[in-house]
């Protein structure tokens, strides 16, 4: 590989003649708008990309200020400012652009600061077409989609030792006082949980819908801290801001444990070794449709589950990715765990999100409730 790029190199100094090609043809030949703008925010260059993306000429850019050209309160003013201040370039993905005139519009933003030049800086904008938008979401389905076979796999291998672990619980209760024996129910009524969450795994290429019912979300709740509490987060303080006026959730009881579990694993795995602390609320937002994706049509998803952390946060150039399967920054993760609360709380008709700065992070759960009827309806779907 060195040998090559060293020929590359040597290829291209024979070949380039250096008064022909000077910074303006390098950057009115980049496919990606660049625009310079003075330490004031006065534009003083832009290639032909940039007028392209703006729709404006040369002559008309370049007597405007960067602030006349993106929506108000616009995160690039903050971007270039921050360049400008760390003297070194700054980027941030997913940048919303979109004004009345040119539409809707999405870019990934770099801002970097000229040396010597009283603040002037550069900005570079990489544009996120809807196609490729829409093309990653696919990309993320055919991915879902080969979980099936390995889930197949998993469940064959996962039955049979949790059938021992069961058996040895129960022998374990006969020698237990009746306190301690509460720690051996909780073994047989998890891996009970795991066993049928398994059974519908080896169904997952199932498209079919599952029965669904009402499901008591705080009976949910409650025991997935409970899970967590007496397993791999002990020393954290959760809270729990239940609304006790909520509705029943219309859904499957364990997977909806799996999508909070595996919400609250995620939580507890970011959280600092001293000052841990969960926020688990739920809340009634009675406006809240969406589209269900299905037969069913739009959706009342009136139910929000909320879990919050305050351990280091998400990094923002992650934070798109998390949901797609296999997407991890911990040694021993599979980067599963989100992929499948997205699965579940989809099949639902729900919707899941994420927000995050470093000391908190916020999962948002939207779910619907049982509506007269509406359990048949979904679960003949
Ligand atoms: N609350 C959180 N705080 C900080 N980072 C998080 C949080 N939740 C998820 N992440 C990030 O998202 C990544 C993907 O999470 P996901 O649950 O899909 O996989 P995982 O936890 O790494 O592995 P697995 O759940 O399969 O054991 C994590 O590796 C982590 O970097
Ligand atoms: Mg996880």
């Amino acid at each position: 590989m060195p040998k090559i790029w060293a020929y590359g190199v040597s290829m291209a100094r024979d070949m380039i003649d250096p008064p022909r090609v000077g910074p303006a043809h390098i950057a009115a030949a980049l496919p990606m708008p660049v625009l310079l703008a003075d330490g004031g925010n006065e534009i003083a260059f832009v290639n032909p990309a940039a007028e392209q993306f703006f729709a404006m000429g040369a002559g008309l850019l370049t007597r405007q200020n960067i602030a006349d050209i993106v929506p108000f309160g616009s995160p690039l003013i903050q971007l270039m400012q921050q360049a400008r201040e760390r003297g070194a370039p700054v980027s941030e993905r997913d940048v919303d652009l979109s004004t009345p005139r040119h539409g809707e519009r999405i870019a990934d933003l770099i801002c970097t600061p000229m040396p010597d030049a009283d603040g002037a800086v550069i900005v570079t904008l990489l544009e996120r077409s809807l196609a490729q938008r829409l093309d990653r979401q696919l990309l993320h389905r055919g991915a879902v989609r080969s979980l099936h076979g390995m889930a197949a796999v998993l469940a064959h291998e996962i039955k049979n030792p949790l059938a021992g672990i069961r058996g040895a619980a129960q022998l374990l209760e006969e020698s237990l006082t009746p306190s301690e024996r509460s720690l051996t129910e909780l073994i047989c009524d998890e891996s009970d949980r795991i066993r049928g969450l398994i059974d519908r795994m080896e169904a997952f290429g199932d498209t079919r819908s599952f029965p669904r019912g009402p499901v008591n979300i705080h009976e949910v709740l409650d025991r997935v801290v409970k899970v967590a509490q007496t397993s791999f987060a002990r020393e954290v303080k959760f809270h729990e801001v239940f609304d006790p006026s909520l509705p029943p959730v219309l859904g499957d009881r364990d997977q909806l444990i799996q999508v909070f579990l595996n919400l609250v694993r995620n939580a507890a795995d970011a959280l600092p070794e001293q000052g841990g602390e969960i926020t688990v609320t739920t809340g009634y937002r009675p406006g809240m449709r969406m589209s269900a994706g299905t037969a069913a049509g739009r959706l009342s998803l009136p139910l929000e589950v909320t879990v919050r952390d305050n351990g280091g946060g998400i990094p923002s150039d992650l934070l798109p990715y998390i949901f797609d399967p296999f997407v991890t920054t911990k040694p021993r993760g599979s980067g599963l765990g989100l992929a499948l609360v997205a699965k579940i709380v989809g099949d639902h008709g729900g919707v899941v999100e994420c927000e995050s700065v470093p000391r908190k992070t916020m999962f948002r759960v939207l779910l619907p409730v049982v509506e007269s009827g509406a359990g048949e309806e979904l679960a003949e779907g």
